[in-house]
């Protein structure tokens, strides 16, 4: 009997610490999947876009990807996440390599998102 009880107190402290943890995670993973323009698109379009597409823009390329407003404006009206996931000689950044897959995955995520700054 006495035997009985110890299984049934262990059975409920594991379960007890199980269900504290996961809603721990689960708080983090919230907090960790919204994509902000200022924490994760900024520094992807730094490295790979403003050797062109600085202010003024050189190159040839058409307009600036400085800003927050930039970058908005270039996903909505300039098929920015179209140009980075192209897989022909269309892709973005010019003459160079296609972003990984993450990384694009990121900026559509940050689309679907709505584009938040910060
Ligand atoms: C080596 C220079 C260079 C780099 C680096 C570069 N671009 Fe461009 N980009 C251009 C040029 C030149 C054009 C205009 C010709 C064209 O549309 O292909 C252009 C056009 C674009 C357009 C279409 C604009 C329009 O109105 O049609 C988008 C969107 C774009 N670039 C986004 C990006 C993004 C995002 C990056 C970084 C991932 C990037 N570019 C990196 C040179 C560059």
């Amino acid at each position: 009997m006495k035997r009985k009880y110890l299984i049934y107190i262990l059975i409920f402290s594991a379960s007890y610490s199980c269900s504290y943890n996961s809603e721990d995670d689960l708080t983090d993973d919230i907090i960790v999947n919204v994509v902000t323009y200022e924490d994760n698109i900024k520094t992807i379009i730094d490295n790979n876009c403003i050797f062109c597409h600085s202010n003024p823009p050189t190159n040839g390329a058409p307009m600036s990807l400085t800003t927050y407003l930039d970058v908005k404006d270039a996903v909505e009206n300039r098929n920015l996440i179209g140009r980075i996931s192209a897989t022909d000689a269309s892709v973005m950044p010019a003459g160079g390599q296609r972003l990984p897959q993450s990384i694009i995955d990121l900026v559509i995520q940050w689309q679907a998102e709505g584009l938040i700054e910060n």
